[in-house]
């Protein structure tokens, strides 16, 4: 077994780690405060080409796999959640599905622009009653000759408010198993009909805006379906399982710098005459936290290390979110315990930590849909 990255992996980790330290870690509070990302960090991932990370080198991208994708999500996550978070979404829950699935036109029409940043994805499947019960959707799409007709109102859009660009889901066939009617569509932003609604006021992951999308008899041509009419809804699944390995990597990031942070807290902070990091109390914190970190980036990379390879991953996948975001939680909650009172404020970044944490055992699948994903693969 070989833990070690290639010369390529490791350029592009430590390349993606000096963007965060010197670029993103200064921002990171600004953006939770003001609620969008500085369009210097657009700018900055666009230069060093990480929007199109995944997309293959013939459509402009840089043509690296899951693995680099998660050392890179590590990195900014560790700085700024709602950067990372961006990041994820565009390679795995738009590029990728776009690259796997599309038509040699489709791939032509987009991949170089969403490669180079200057255009941004968004995934859109949920809706207000469908969120765990993904294929329960109701917006629709009807044929109208060589044209599709797309009504509805879509929520929890990662993006959608900056994106140009949106890999939609829409019910095309309402007679058949609620999976099997579903159709996943391209749709550019800003057509006739189309419309950005409300945006909303998060917990945590302020930066990365959060929207809901409005279809009113917006029309696009038949080529705008991705893969086959009907058959959306395996491609939303499958795009799932990259996009929760990215999860995943965002959560060995937050539960990174939770880590650092409480070591150099412990070291610092004195009690009753030493360091705080000389109680067991805190040493065994410390412990838990780097064991259970450790534990969820080796699950996250051998994840990501059989998606490359084109191998089946929906379980592994799901493990290494469930493992890992429930372990950001309790790095998290140890890291604002060691810093008392001073982490309940925001004069450290312990709190962002905290509020940014919590989501990530929620969007792309809750923590008892990876549960569901895992028994099902297991007790079929
Ligand atoms: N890959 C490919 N196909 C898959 C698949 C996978 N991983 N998982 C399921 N499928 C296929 C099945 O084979 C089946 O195909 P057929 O039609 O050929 O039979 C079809 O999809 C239906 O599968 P299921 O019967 O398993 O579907 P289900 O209704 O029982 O749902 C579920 C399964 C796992 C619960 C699914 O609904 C799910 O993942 N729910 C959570 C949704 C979710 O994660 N939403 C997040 C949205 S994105 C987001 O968070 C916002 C953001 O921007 C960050």
């Amino acid at each position: 077994m070989d833990f070690e990255l290639t010369e390529e992996e490791t350029l592009v980790r430590d390349m993606a780690r000096e963007f965060a330290q010197k670029e993103l870690a200064p921002r990171a509070k600004q953006h939770d405060k003001q609620g969008f990302i500085d369009q210097a960090v657009f700018d900055g991932l666009a230069e060093l080409g990480l929007w199109g990370l995944t997309v293959a080198e013939e459509y402009g991208g840089a043509g690296m796999g899951n693995l680099a994708l998660a050392l890179v999500l590590e990195e900014l996550n560790a700085a700024c959640a709602s950067t990372g978070v961006t990041v994820s979404v565009h390679n795995s829950l738009v590029c990728s599905p776009l690259g796997k699935f599309g038509s040699e036109d489709q791939k032509r029409e987009w991949l170089p622009r969403l490669a180079t940043g200057e255009v941004l994805g968004c995934y859109s499947l949920t809706e207000v009653s469908s969120g765990s019960d993904a294929a329960s959707l109701r917006a629709t799409a009807v044929r109208d000759g060589d044209e599709w007709v797309l009504n509805g109102t879509k929520m929890w859009v990662t993006t959608g408010d900056r994106a140009g660009f949106i890999i939609v889901y829409m019910r095309t066939d309402p007679d058949v198993h609620k999976s099997k009617g579903i159709t996943a569509f391209l749709v550019p932003a800003g057509l006739p009909g189309f419309s950005v609604g409300k945006k909303e006021k998060k917990t945590g992951i302020r930066g990365s805006t959060t929207v809901e999308l409005i279809f009113e008899n917006v029309r696009v041509p038949h080529t705008s379906v991705l893969g086959e009419v009907d058959r959306g809804f395996p491609i939303a699944m499958d795009t799932l399982d990259g996009g929760r390995i990215g999860i995943g990597a965002q959560a060995v990031g937050i539960g990174q710098a939770c880590l650092d942070a409480s070591i150099k807290y412990a070291n610092e902070r004195e009690q009753f005459g030493k360091p705080i990091g000389r109680f067991q109390a805190i040493q065994w914190k410390i412990a838990d936290m780097s064991a259970r970190l450790n534990a969820s980036r080796l699950l996250v990379r051998q994840a990501a290390w059989l998606r490359d390879r084109g191998r089946p991953c929906s379980r592994e996948a799901a493990e290494a979110k469930l493992l890992s975001s429930t372990m950001a939680n309790f790095c998290a909650d140890e890291c604002l315990q060691i810093h008392g009172g001073a982490g309940y404020t925001d004069e450290f970044p312990v709190e962002r930590f905290f509020r940014d944490a919590r989501i990530t055992e929620i969007y792309e699948g809750v923590t008892d849909i990876q549960r569901l994903v895992i028994a099902r693969s297991l007790l079929r």
